[in-house]
């Protein structure tokens, strides 16, 4: 083999090289990108997510309005929530508020259930189901 040729099997032996990595790790990344995509869902199970989400929409739609928009308690979309964190929704869900309508859940939902809810409340998801 000349020389000039052994230096052209080695440049396309390396760029078989790099675009075998570029792709191992752009392939990763969009596995890593649909995992945390995903983050609403991985606390509880999906069925448990189902129950979670008819909860959401029935008892809770009760009185924040069946698209969360408000009603008797204020809206739950994710706009609402730009100031204020996970920790504060969940704690909310969980315990109510003392001298409002809002009742406490924590009696019939667990605390990985609330922060689940907390999460699917900030995703804006019920909108997507809303449509
Ligand atoms: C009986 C009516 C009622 C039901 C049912 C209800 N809420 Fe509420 N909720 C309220 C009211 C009223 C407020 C406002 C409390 C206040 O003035 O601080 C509120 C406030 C909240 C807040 C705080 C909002 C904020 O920005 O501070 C969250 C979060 C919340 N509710 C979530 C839920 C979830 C989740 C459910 C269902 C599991 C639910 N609520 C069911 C009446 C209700």
């Amino acid at each position: 083999m000349s020389n000039l040729a052994s230096t052209k099997m080695l440049a396309l032996q390396f760029s078989i090289t790099i675009a075998v990595i570029v792709l191992a790790i752009t392939s990763k990344q969009s596995i890593a990108s649909e995992k945390r995509h995903d983050t609403v869902g991985s606390i509880v199970s999906l069925d448990r997510a189902t129950e979670l989400t008819h909860m959401v929409k029935h008892d809770c739609g009760s009185c924040h309005g069946m698209t969360l928009k408000g009603g008797l308690g204020p809206s739950l979309l994710p706009e609402q929530f730009k100031d204020k964190n996970i920790e504060y929704i969940k704690l909310t869900i969980l315990h109510g508020r003392n001298g409002t309508a809002m009742p406490p859940w924590k009696s019939i939902i667990s605390d990985d259930d609330a922060q689940w809810i907390a999460e699917f409340l900030i995703s804006g998801k019920i909108n997507q189901l809303n449509q």
